[in-house]
């Protein structure tokens, strides 16, 4: 049985959109400036309440629905419907006695593509609830249940960058978030560069990552070492001598990108807020480079999108979140996306690679209840 809004007083319609991370990669968990915006993809959730302490769910994306109980555990729910489950679970832990819901799910943002598909139906999912039980809980709270879910239920240890974006973000805003501060800092800061004739395009390379696995894992771990050799909390916050005091090459490589792309990050503010777009685009290809080299979380498929916009003439091009394959953004004048879009595909097709897919998208507007 589907949930249908025409025939049901009882449904209610919320969005959760996911997002594109402008610059400043890898340092929500250390610390550092993040500034992401909400893409207008979104994933829709309609719901209504149940009386029976289960939760039903079905997606667009697979065939027949999930049921849990309201009390559900860690493990007892995998796939696409644990990141639902984790945020069910999530309320619990802090108290809250869900009666049950039907809940069903539907999107347009590309799954696996690095662009926090999964934070937008943890962020709709917790939104929705909140809203169903008139919980009064800010949308940073609603962020924190949303990355609880997917850290402690689904089990990935990511940072908060992609639900703050997600639930926190205003349309034709960047979001920039400051995670030195517990809760972090969040700034909207506009972003109209298609006022000035740009446009970012996104390249889905359709190269596999996956957050629950390793590298990601690795990465962080790396970072609480070179923090535990320097002596501070946060490595973000590391004075500019720090690298003197690391002898890995490796380690020395982690701390060289998390200080270098904190500081491009502040560098980028600057450059929206005042419309620099040439600088903006220098810093993001530099962020690339560092990812690529330093941090050395890209990828070949990445790096092919990110040379090829360039060489077809955008002003800067990186990889965009955790990496090991997702999206990389380009940005890029208006009437040279097209150049861009099939300089693009051409190099795929050449390299012997799946057809990427590259779509525009512009800052819209963080989770919502959508009415009427
Ligand atoms: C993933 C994580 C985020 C962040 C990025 C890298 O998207 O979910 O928390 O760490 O990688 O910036």
């Amino acid at each position: 049985m589907r949930v249908t809004a025409t025939n049901d007083a009882s449904v209610r319609t919320w969005a959760a959109p996911g997002r594109v991370n402008l610059i400043g990669e890898h340092l929500d968990y250390n610390g550092g400036p993040a500034l992401p915006f909400a893409i207008d993809r979104t994933t829709r959730l309609k719901a209504r309440p149940r009386t029976d302490g289960r939760v039903r769910v079905w997606s667009s994306i697979a065939e027949g629905s999930v049921e849990f109980g309201v009390d559900t555990e860690p493990g007892q729910v995998e796939g696409w419907a644990a990141y639902v489950a984790g945020v069910v679970w999530a309320y619990a832990r802090d108290g809250h006695a869900l009666p049950g819901y039907d809940l069903v799910l539907d999107s347009d943002v590309p799954l696996g593509a690095g662009l926090s598909s999964s934070a937008a139906v943890e962020c709709v999912v917790a939104l929705a609830v909140r809203d169903l039980q008139g919980l009064d809980l800010g949308a940073a709270q609603v962020a924190r249940l949303a990355q609880t879910a997917e850290n402690d239920y689904v089990g990935a240890p990511t940072g908060s960058m992609d639900q703050l974006a997600s639930a926190c973000s205003e349309d034709g805003h960047a979001l920039l978030v400051e995670t030195r501060t517990e809760p972090p800092t969040l700034t909207s800061v506009p972003a109209d560069w298609a006022a000035d004739g740009l446009a970012v395009v996104v390249v889905d390379t359709r190269a596999e990552h996956s957050h629950a696995t390793g590298e990601y894992a690795t990465r962080r771990s790396e970072c609480e070492q070179v923090a535990e050799i320097i002596g501070v909390e946060q490595l973000a916050l590391a004075p500019p001598d720090a690298v003197l005091k690391v002898e890995d090459p490796v380690l020395k490589a982690r701390l060289r990108h998390v200080m270098t792309e904190t500081t491009r990050t502040r560098a980028a503010v600057r450059a929206l807020r005042e419309r620099q777009w040439e600088h903006l685009g220098t810093l993001l290809t530099a962020s690339h480079v560092s990812l690529r080299d330093d941090y050395q979380v890209s990828c070949m498929e990445l790096d092919v999108a990110v040379d090829t916009a360039l060489g077809a003439g955008a002003l800067g091009a990186r990889m965009t979140g955790g990496g090991f394959g997702g999206s990389a953004i380009a940005l890029v004048a208006r009437d040279g996306v097209d150049r861009v879009v099939s300089a693009v595909e051409s190099a795929f097709a050449g390299a012997r690679l799946t057809a990427p897919r590259t779509f525009v998208v512009t800052p819209g507007p963080g989770a919502h209840e959508v009415r009427g």
